[in-house]
């Protein structure tokens, strides 16, 4: 089967995944609105290409963080790989580093931080963390990410609680019996309910802070009250996110709350978007309403149903060349030539 596109990937997760798995990845909250505003909102936005621009030379790497990337994509912390391919995250991070990007590892990994560590070694990688009932659990986490040589950490902000996902209902989903959540073994029995803390605040930005020396990304921001919060608390970074639209259903779609967190922001932390990136000209969208670089999470679970490593890297390669040509046929020959003056809003 010849995969052109990332549809193509998707089609193959939702034939060949079991049920129960193509639906937990599939799932948004609710009626799933946000989940699919996160796409239909790029269709709204179109380009404003400019001509005879010499772009017979293209350079697409940036830096995240002050870390080289082959091209602005990277891949969301998402749970459960084992569900999509045996080798779960493992083969995840070995993708990213093949690729050269960015992978963040979520604290719900069906591998140990020391596995996927060891899987890529020298490769870029975070650490997306949910902050415990426990805080010894977390404060371990996060200390083993730092010894591991993550280079980042990623806190999640937008699931105090899980968001209300109706097929994970109806299917009373769970993790088969032979998948752990190897990175908390331990941890529910200390706790006894559920992990989350739904108690986080800004305060607990500096309790993490006094934990690492880690830059620290936070995820879940959409609007400017909280990216001014976040600057404020000392950030490094954020990720404008609703989470796949997986948490509060009617919030907009991040393409949509992008130039309100960029503008808040002013260039003081770097500013990075997930959700909805199915296409090359999607990241380009986003880069020129002012995000450094996107992540996805979905695709990267289809690439890995797909053919795991292989099926992954696949995914990133379809996207970096429909990023590279997008941008030729936009005029831009390199990252620092996009900007707002690219697109325009239409009311479709
Ligand atoms: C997620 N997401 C997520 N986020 C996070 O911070 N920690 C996590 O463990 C997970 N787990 C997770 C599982 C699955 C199956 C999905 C689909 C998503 C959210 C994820 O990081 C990201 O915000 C969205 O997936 C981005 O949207 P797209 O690219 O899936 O449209």
């Amino acid at each position: 089967m010849a995969m052109v596109c990332l549809s193509d990937f998707e089609a193959y997760a939702k034939k060949y995944l079991p049920k129960i798995a193509w639906d937990f990845f599939a799932a948004g909250a609710d009626d799933c609105s946000t989940r699919d505003e996160n796409i239909l909102a790029y269709k709204r936005i179109h380009f404003r290409p400019r001509m005879l621009r010499d772009v017979s030379v293209m350079d697409i790497r940036t830096k995240l963080l002050g870390s080289e990337i082959s091209f602005p994509v990277g891949i969301a912390p998402t749970g459960f790989h084992q569900l999509a391919w045996p080798d779960g995250e493992k083969s995840t991070a070995r993708a990213a580093k093949a690729m050269n990007t960015c992978y963040i590892a979520s604290t719900y990994s069906t591998c140990t931080l020391e596995e996927i560590s060891a899987a890529a070694p020298g490769g870029l990688q975070w650490f997306q963390l949910y902050i415990h009932r426990n805080r010894a659990v977390s404060q371990q986490l996060v200390q083993r990410a730092e010894a591991l040589s993550f280079q980042g950490l990623v806190l999640t902000a937008d699931l105090p609680y899980t968001g209300k996902r109706r097929d994970d209902v109806r299917n009373g989903f769970r993790l088969p019996p032979h998948m752990k959540l190897k990175n908390l073994e331990g941890a529910f029995e200390v706790c006894k309910t559920s992990l989350l803390d739904p108690s986080v605040t800004w305060n607990d930005i500096h309790w993490l802070r006094s934990l690492t020396h880690l830059p620290i990304i936070i995820k879940g921001i959409l609007t400017k009250e909280d990216a001014e919060l976040a600057v404020r608390h000392g950030v490094q970074g954020i990720i404008v996110s609703n989470h796949g639209g997986r948490q509060l259903d009617g919030v907009p779609a991040t393409i949509d709350a992008l130039a309100e967190v960029v503008e808040a922001v002013q260039g003081r932390v770097e500013v990075y978007l997930d959700g909805g990136i199915r296409k090359g000209s999607d990241v380009l969208k986003a880069l020129a309403l002012g995000a450094k670089c996107v992540f996805i999470g979905r695709p990267a679970l289809w690439g890995l149903a797909y053919k795991g490593e292989e099926g992954l890297q696949e995914v990133l390669r379809i996207l970096q060349d429909e990023f590279r040509l997008s941008m030729a046929l936009a005029g831009c020959a390199s990252i620092s030539e996009i900007g707002p003056h690219l697109v325009q809003f239409s009311k479709l």
